[in-house]
């Protein structure tokens, strides 16, 4: 082991990446800086439990559908790795949202750390993305009208909605094009930007050093105790608690998948996943003209808001208790989206009707299905009876 270690050390920067681990943390930090080593978590949890569901998966609509319900009723350990992937992405969303509040409480966007935030919201964003994008995987009733009504919500941006909703489908309806389209956005082109941001995130992060509580005086930011193993024992804790409460929910709380998609029942109500539902609440707010305000003009305003806020707000780092109206803005707006994911839950349906091409389009599909010839067995997702 001793040659091995040797061997290394005279190839590679070892010493240095020691020196990195070991740098003193700020004296006073606490279990919240443990979020983004939570989220980091999270993420390779989804790019490892994705690739095992790729394995299966099928990105068209004759097959996808069956090909989830195969992964859920015969692969084995399919159904428990398809349950971290569902369950893992919504934690994904409150770890994400937990470390912004945590970033925002102790103020630790604030001068150096503003690169640190911005691409922050640029992940926060891209999060969103994936779940969007995955959600229409399956294939299911669900998956279908709720890409249906997000597809068309893109739309109402004013001046280019019409070309973005038609990239995002492929064309005018939502189809084979639409989910080829998805499942390559959510397997090839977010996860590369997931990766290369988040390095550069951590970059920034080991580069300005952690922020620690507002509290620490300048000579205490390099008096705690070293990085390694003090903070990395305490991330492993969390994340191991983590871990345990996913596999918990992957294990007893199926994971929901509807009947296959019909586009031609209009008479479905379409519901996005949790963490959209605020978005689909304030759009039942605003009729007519008006929708480009609940569409566009105010989650522009907000996420602009986010970008430039350590711009907006400059003044010294203090605690939040003593930032009256960062505590009475933040406060706010959590209890704000908290309201609003609850009436979304419960608005009441929303208009949905399939055109007339989509009606076409899958008649002519039933007719060519009924017409092919049996099941080559290139994609055999049957089901075993009796099991
Ligand atoms: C995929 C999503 C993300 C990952 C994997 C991630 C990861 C991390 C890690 C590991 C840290 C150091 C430990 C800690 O302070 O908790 C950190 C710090 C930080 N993150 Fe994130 N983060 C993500 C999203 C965000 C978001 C959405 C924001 C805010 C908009 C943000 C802003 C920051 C800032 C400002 C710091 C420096 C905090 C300090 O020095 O105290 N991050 N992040």
């Amino acid at each position: 082991m001793k040659r091995i270690i040797a061997f290394l050390d005279e190839r590679l920067p070892l010493r240095e990446l020691e020196i990195q681990l070991k740098k003193p943390l700020p004296k006073h930090t606490n279990w919240l800086f443990s979020l983004g080593s939570m989220a980091l978590f999270l993420l390779l949890l989804q790019a490892v439990t994705g690739a095992f569901l790729a394995f299966y998966y099928s990105p068209s609509p004759d097959h996808a559908y069956d090909a989830v319900n195969y992964i859920t009723q015969e692969v084995p350990f399919g159904a428990f790795v398809r349950g971290l992937h569902h369950w893992g992405a919504s934690a994904m969303v409150v770890i994400v949202f937990l470390h912004l509040l945590r970033v925002v409480i102790y103020g630790s966007y604030k001068a150096p750390r503003e690169l640190t935030w911005i691409v922050g919201v640029v992940l926060l964003l891209v999060v969103l993305g994936f779940g969007f994008t995955g959600y229409l995987l399956p294939w299911d009733g669900k998956a279908y009208w709720a890409t249906v009504v997000g597809t068309k919500v893109a739309g109402m941006v004013p001046l280019i909605g019409e070309t973005i909703t038609k990239i995002l489908r492929g064309g005018e309806e939502i189809g084979a094009v639409t989910l080829t389209r998805f499942y390559a956005i959510h397997t090839i082109w977010l996860p590369f930007l997931v990766f290369a941001l988040v390095g550069l995130h951590l970059f920034f992060v080991r580069f300005y050093g952690s922020s620690g509580l507002p509290k620490n005086t300048p000579e205490e930011m390099q008096a705690g105790v070293p990085f390694y193993p003090h903070q990395v024992f305490e991330d492993a804790v969390a994340i191991f608690i983590l871990f345990i409460v996913l596999a918990g929910l992957a294990l007893f709380v199926p994971v929901p998948l509807e009947e296959i998609a019909n586009p031609t029942d209009a008479s479905y109500d379409p519901r996005p996943e949790w963490y959209f539902l605020f978005l689909f609440q304030l759009l039942t707010y605003f009729e007519g003209p008006l929708e480009v305000m609940g569409a566009f003009v105010i989650p522009t305003l907000v996420i602009l808001l986010l970008v430039f806020l350590p711009f907006l707000d400059r003044r010294e780092r203090l605690s939040l208790r003593k930032r009256p109206v960062a505590l009475t803005i933040t406060s706010l707006s959590v209890v704000l989206i908290v309201i609003l994911t609850i009436l979304g839950g419960r608005s009441p349906k929303l208009e949905t009707e399939p055109s007339q091409a989509t009606v076409d389009q899958a008649q002519e599909s039933q007719e060519t299905q009924e017409t092919a010839p049996a099941d080559t067995g290139v994609f055999d997702f049957n089901i075993e009876d009796g099991q």
